[in-house]
């Protein structure tokens, strides 16, 4: 029985526990910390947890029967309490984003190989049967030469999410919308494409005042044989979440959607069923996941704690994400296009030097510790 610790018991801790409560012949959660202890036990409480209650992160990593530990903190506390639990020896997974620099998750991946113990990252749309078979048909070549694919990362927050303490700086939360939205999109993007050879990028703040980072970006990545282009936004109605796809063969999405167009003799197209039914069949004869998000992606950590299957996303998966933001920040201010990889020595590999270079759109002048309400939600649901 894997002994699970819950690292932060804000928002995202209720989905972790949920997940590992899914698999209760494999795991227990035994320990919830928080720097406000009182959340830790409402947490514990509210999830009926025989659980010990911790307000120091330094006790939950001292507790000899922890042996995993989920951590649900801010992103600026992610690189050393991920640092902290995998010298302590224990198993660790990280929230989204893995950390606020590429010098911080290179120091966490170093962690994990010199303990020997397991870094995941979470990114728990890869496991929605959409994604999934997408993947699985790109991968098998279903739509023949793909010459450009479209994310939008469209959602919408209103001023006040900016309040919470940590949000809205590039201190504390190492990035806007591109750091804190389309990081999940990002990850899709190297998890179909692999990793673009450059891009060009520009951020802009449009209606948060009380952040100093984007609220709304673009980007354009270069690959050898296609481009993709991405949407962040946090200002649209509707959270129209999604991807395109367009091959040679046919065009494909996700959430599902396909069409296939033939060409009429003047070169005007006109609708190939034969060729939006192979796509289709193809979609439909691959199996659903089943299970999807958070649980698919707990149920992966675990099985991999038990050496039964390996980490599915681990610390040098999860970096290249940033590195993605990181090239589009540093392209966003110098304006001019960015090639990959970044190397130790960019003013984009520390954290420091990134802040220092750039825009702060606004002052953030306001900020809560918490607030009232703990409910949250997790974007448009990309699964079945
Ligand atoms: N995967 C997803 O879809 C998803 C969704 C929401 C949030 N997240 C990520 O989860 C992480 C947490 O987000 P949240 O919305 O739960 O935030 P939150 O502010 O609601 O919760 C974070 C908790 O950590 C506690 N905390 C902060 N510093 C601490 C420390 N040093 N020691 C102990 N406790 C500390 C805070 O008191 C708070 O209760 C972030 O990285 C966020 O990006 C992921």
């Amino acid at each position: 029985m894997i002994k699970i610790g819950i690292a932060g018991a804000g928002a995202i801790a209720g989905v972790h526990i949920d997940s590992y409560k899914c698999f209760p012949q494999l795991c227990q959660v035994v320990a919830v910390c928080d720097s406000f202890k009182d959340k830790a036990e409402a947490v514990a409480v509210g999830k009926g947890l025989k659980a010990r209650v911790y307000g120091d992160l330094g006790e939950l990593m001292a507790d000899p029967n922890v042996d995993a530990v989920s951590i649900c903190l801010p992103p600026n506390a992610h690189c050393s309490a991920a640092e902290a639990g995998l010298r302590a020896g224990k198993h660790v997974l990280v929230e989204k984003p893995m950390a606020g620099s590429l010098e911080e998750c290179d120091r966490m991946i170093l962690a994990a190989e010199t303990s020997g113990t397991i870094l995941g990252i979470v990114s728990q749309n890869r496991y929605k049967t959409p994604v999934a078979k997408l993947k699985r048909m790109l991968d098998k070549g279903l739509l023949g030469s793909v010459s450009y694919a479209n994310f939008d990362s469209l959602w919408w927050r209103s001023p006040v999410y900016y309040d919470l303490w940590w949000r809205g700086t590039w201190a504390q939360e190492s990035g806007g919308c591109f750091m804190s939205h389309a990081v999940h999109y990002l990850d899709l993007m190297h998890y179909l494409f692999g990793m673009p050879s450059r891009v060009r990028a520009s951020i802009h703040n449009v209606g948060h005042d009380n952040s100093e980072c984007e609220d709304l970006g673009f980007a354009v990545f270069d690959y050898k044989d296609k481009i993709v282009h991405f949407t962040c936004s946090l200002v649209s109605h509707g959270e129209r979440q999604s991807i395109t796809v367009e091959g040679d063969r046919g065009s494909v999405g996700v959430p599902w959607t396909v069409s296939a167009n033939k060409s009429l003799p003047n070169g005007f197209p006109e609708d190939d069923g034969a060729g939006r039914k192979v796509l289709e069949d193809a979609y439909l004869a691959l199996p659903d996941l089943e299970l999807e998000g958070h649980d698919a992606q707990l149920g992966n950590f675990l099985r991999a704690i038990r050496g039964e299957e390996p980490i599915a996303l681990d610390g040098r998966t999860g970096r290249k994400t940033i590195e993605l933001i990181m090239g589009i920040y540093k392209s966003s201010v110098s304006g001019a296009p960015v090639t990959f990889p970044l190397g130790t020595e960019d003013s984009f590999y520390r954290k420091e030097s990134m802040v220092r270079l750039m825009p702060k759109f606004h002052e953030k002048k306001k900020s809560v510790d918490n607030f009232s309400a703990s409910k949250i939600t997790l974007g448009r649901d990309l699964g079945r």
